[in-house]
Order: structure tokens, then sequence, then C-alpha cells
């Protein structure tokens, strides 16, 4: 064991400060650095290179003495590693895929003339990042017409890379519209007949070059006609109103109560 540890301090990696992640781009490539220096009399033996992905893992790419093998059909012709650069083990990956995404583990195992064997693994991480997708407006209840004073919320869904920053519009996309929130979730305590009308969402994250996302609109309706029912029957006798006007303004009901 004393040997084995004597031997990988003698091999050291040159990037183990350099950066643990690699951004990638979809469709572009890459190269996931591994490199060490290399040393009169010890001789590398074998590379192999890794990657775990969310759902499986595997061996991408494996170097011995018959050769040069990529392993996982998905990377065939699109991983290499450079022949004639002595101590220079970097991966690099074409035409990147999302599913590339991963933490890839590059292992080199080295043998000296006197037989002693030496290995040492380092990982990277791989991610691409990707824009953020036309939201979706997730509703809490189906159907969105409620009696007033019902409580409700309204989510906006949308998928790329973390962080994804949404705003909430009160409105009609592309028209006047009235900035409501910057959280995903739109939430009413208690609904008001005013608040009927056009919703929508927008999504954002660093990778879209500053592209909005924009959802459809949804339509909400806040059915207030019964004022009386509002109020409760431990009210109805101390306390009477009347609907004194109702119309509609921009989609919205106003009601004009006065006591009597
Ligand atoms: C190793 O090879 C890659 C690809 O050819 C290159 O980009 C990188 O700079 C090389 N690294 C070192 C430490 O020589
Ligand atoms: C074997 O060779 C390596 C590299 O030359 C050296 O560092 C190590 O001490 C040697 N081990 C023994 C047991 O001689």
């Amino acid at each position: 064991m004393g040997v084995l540890v004597r031997a990988i301090v003698l091999m050291t990696f040159l990037d183990l400060t350099g950066p643990s992640e690699i951004k990638g781009v979809w469709k572009g490539s890459t190269t996931l650095p591994c490199a060490y220096l290399p040393v009169e009399d010890v001789v590398q033996q074998t590379l192999r290179w890794t990657v775990v992905h969310d759902q499986s893992s595997g061996t991408v790419f494996w170097r011995d003495v018959s050769g040069d093998h990529v392993l996982l059909s998905e990377y065939r012709d699109r991983v290499s590693v450079p022949k004639d650069a002595p101590g220079n083990v970097s991966l690099h990956i074409l035409n990147l895929e999302i599913s590339d995404r991963g933490t890839y583990t590059c292992q080199v195992t080295w043998r000296a003339s006197n037989n002693t064997r030496a290995s040492m693994t380092w990982a990277r991480l791989l991610y691409l990042p990707v824009a953020a997708t036309k939201p979706v407006v997730r509703a809490s209840e189906p159907g969105l017409t409620f009696p007033a004073g019902a409580s409700t919320s309204l989510t906006c869904v949308a998928s790329g890379s973390p962080p994804i920053s949404y705003r909430w519009f009160w409105g009609a996309p592309g028209g006047k519209a009235l900035l409501l929130s910057s959280q995903a979730e739109l939430a009413w305590d208690s609904l008001q007949p005013s608040d009927t009308g056009e919703y929508y969402c927008e999504a954002e994250n660093r990778v879209g070059a500053g592209a909005v996302q924009r959802s459809d609109a949804v339509e909400l309706t806040v059915r207030g006609e019964c004022p009386e029912l509002l109020l409760g029957a431990e009210h109805a006798e101390s306390f009477h109103t009347r609907v004194e006007q109702l119309w509609t303004r921009d989609r919205d009901f106003i009601l004009s109560m006065r006591n009597i």
C-alpha cells in the first residue's frame, strides 16, 4: 500500500485546480480536461472515462494497449482523446446532446518499470444550460370560475436551466397589462369580482440571452352577483346591503353597495 501511495504522489494531475464544472452548448463541442505530468519510467496502462447521468451510467471511453474503444453507443463517433500528447487524457465531445449532462470521471492507471501500479481519478461535471421554455399555467383547481371569497392559485411552469424567474400579469398578452407578482405562484386568499379577467405569466432564465417566454392567457371569472349571500346569515339582520349598480368596464364587475 505504501508503494502505491508513493507512486500516486509521483503522478501529478496538472489541473486539479481547474474548473470542476464544464459548460457545454447544445450541438456544440467541449473538452473535459484531464492531464498529468508524465514521469520517466512510469507508463500509462489504461484510461477510462465514465459518466453518471441522472438515470444511467457507464464507460464512455476506454484506452488500453489494444487501442481506443467507445463503449456507450450514444457517444459513438462523438468522443476522442488526444493521441500524441503524453499525459493529456482530456475527453473531447462533439455535437453535444442535452442528455450528455452528467458527471464524467477520468481514471488513469500506470505501471512503473519496477512493476509498481498506480491509479488516479478526477471527476468533472458537464452541464448544458437550456433556455426557458414557453410556460404553461397550472391551476390549483380545474375550471377557472369561482364564487367571490374563494381562494385559489395559478402557477407558472417553465422548464430549462435554473434559476428561472417568473412574472405574473393581469391583462391581455401583448396588450396593456399590470405586473402582479414576480413569483411562480399567484395566489388569492379571497377572490373579488374585480379579480375577473385575463392573466398570463412570463418565464426567463440567463441562458436565453434575455428572451422572455410568455404563456397563453387564462381567463378567471369571479361571480359576485349576489352580495347578500357573501355577507353571511349572521349579518343579514343587522346589515342590509343593496346592489346599487352593476356594470362592466374592461371586463371588471364594479359593484356599488349601499346600506339600507
Ligand atoms: C489537452 O488536449 C486538449 C484537446 O486537444 C487541449 O484543449 C488541452 O489544452 C490540452 N491540455 C493540456 C494540459 O495540454
Ligand atoms: C518503483 O518506481 C517508482 C517510479 O520510478 C518509484 O517512485 C517507486 O519508489 C519504486 N518502488 C519501488 C518499490 O522500488
